[in-house]
């Protein structure tokens, strides 16, 4: 493998979605052996605990750079979790140059298109045939499902869940913390930049920014709290947009192991690239799936109706753990902003 084939398939891991934009990956070569680790200094945080956010980012960045290698004719075996004693090494890739009987892989020319966007409305429909290829890509890794609420009161108990998680995200002072340190508003309202959420990517209304701005202090949180602020931004930032979106769909893992995890990562990525393909926007909403999983230390007062949001999504997508949902639509124009990617040399040693 010469060089630029090597930093071809870096790139395109780098590509990869991550919660929070903390592109939690260090990479490794070993001869043509490549080492996928998480990043130790970006990972762990709050929301991070048991490394479930880093699993689905791992799986997403891992599927990206298997879907480039075919697309170049090289085949890849892989180990995953290769020492058990080793939680942040989770893949080594073994490349065989096999261009005969690869699959064709259409999915490799959406990576660098491939981006999340907040905004709304979105028009539709989405039709059968477009939920059937995005449940296909879903379905090609081992025991990863696609869900698609179908009834009016499976809408209704989804967007109700998705509301509560993500009022609990301005609630909880941990959860707000975590949020707000991740939004980068030394970049200002139009820039983007290499790491972290650029505010000029998360869609909020220019009249909304300067209180959006001043959220982020615990004090002022508090005091907008006891005026209803938190349910409102729950209302804006996940019951509205996906109220007026014609698509939502719920990745579900078949375990919480942290295999499943990654694996539902990799579901992910290939749900995003179709429909990146099919001309969709998507924007996740992870905050449900994970919080409810139970492993992120939150305040006592909000464990409670975590484990409540838990088993409502469990009775909806059973069997399995939903994980991640995803917000479709189709935009009328390309978002002005989307978050950046640090260079390729800061993710490790690959000469
Ligand atoms: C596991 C995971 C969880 C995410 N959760 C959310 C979320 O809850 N809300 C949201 O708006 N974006 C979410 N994102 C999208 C990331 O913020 C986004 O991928 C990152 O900022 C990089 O931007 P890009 O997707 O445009 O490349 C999530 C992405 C991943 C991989």
């Amino acid at each position: 493998m010469d060089r630029d084939i090597k930093a071809g398939l870096l790139r395109a891991g780098i590509a990869a979605p991550s919660a929070d934009n903390s592109q939690p990956w260090r990479f490794a070569w070993r001869g043509d052996d490549l080492d996928l680790r998480i990043d130790a200094e970006r990972s762990g945080y709050v929301s991070d605990t048991r490394y479930v956010l880093s699993d689905l980012a791992a799986g997403a960045c891992l599927e990206n750079i298997i879907v480039r290698g075919r697309s170049l004719g090289y085949a890849a075996d892989l180990q995953l979790f290769p020492q058990h004693d080793d939680a942040l090494w989770f893949a080594r890739l073994h490349w065989r140059r096999d261009p005969e009987s690869i699959p064709r892989e259409p999915l490799a020319s959406a990576i660098e298109q491939r981006h999340t966007d907040r905004r709304f409305p979105w028009r539709g429909p989405i039709n059968s045939d477009t939920q059937a290829r995005l449940t296909a890509q879903t379905e090609m890794i081992a025991g990863q499902r696609l869900w698609w609420p179908r009834t009016s009161r499976e809408r209704k108990t989804t967007l109700s869940v998705i509301r509560q998680a993500e009022t609990l995200r301005f609630r909880s002072p941990t959860l707000h913390a975590e949020l707000f340190s991740s939004v980068r508003f030394s970049a200002g309202w139009h820039a983007t930049c290499e790491e972290g959420l650029a505010p000029a990517a998360l869609a909020v209304e220019p009249p909304m920014r300067p209180i959006f701005q001043a959220m982020r202090r615990p004090a002022v949180m508090r005091m907008l709290n006891r005026l209803g602020a938190a349910a409102m931004l729950g209302w804006r930032s996940a019951w509205l947009p996906i109220r007026l979106s014609p698509g939502l769909c719920l990745i579900v893992i078949s375990s919480t192991s942290r295999s499943d995890v990654l694996a539902g990562g990799r579901a992910l990525q290939r749900v995003w690239l179709q429909a990146t393909l099919d001309g969709l926007s998507v924007q996740p909403y992870a905050a449900a799936g994970v919080l409810g999983l139970g492993f992120v230390p939150v305040e006592p007062a909000y464990r409670q109706p975590l484990s409540r949001m838990r088993a409502t999504l469990n009775d909806l997508c059973a069997p399995g753990y939903g994980i991640v949902f995803l917000r479709l639509g189709h935009a009328r124009s390309a978002p002005r902003a989307r978050s950046g990617r640090r260079s390729l040399e800061s993710f490790g040693d690959f000469q």
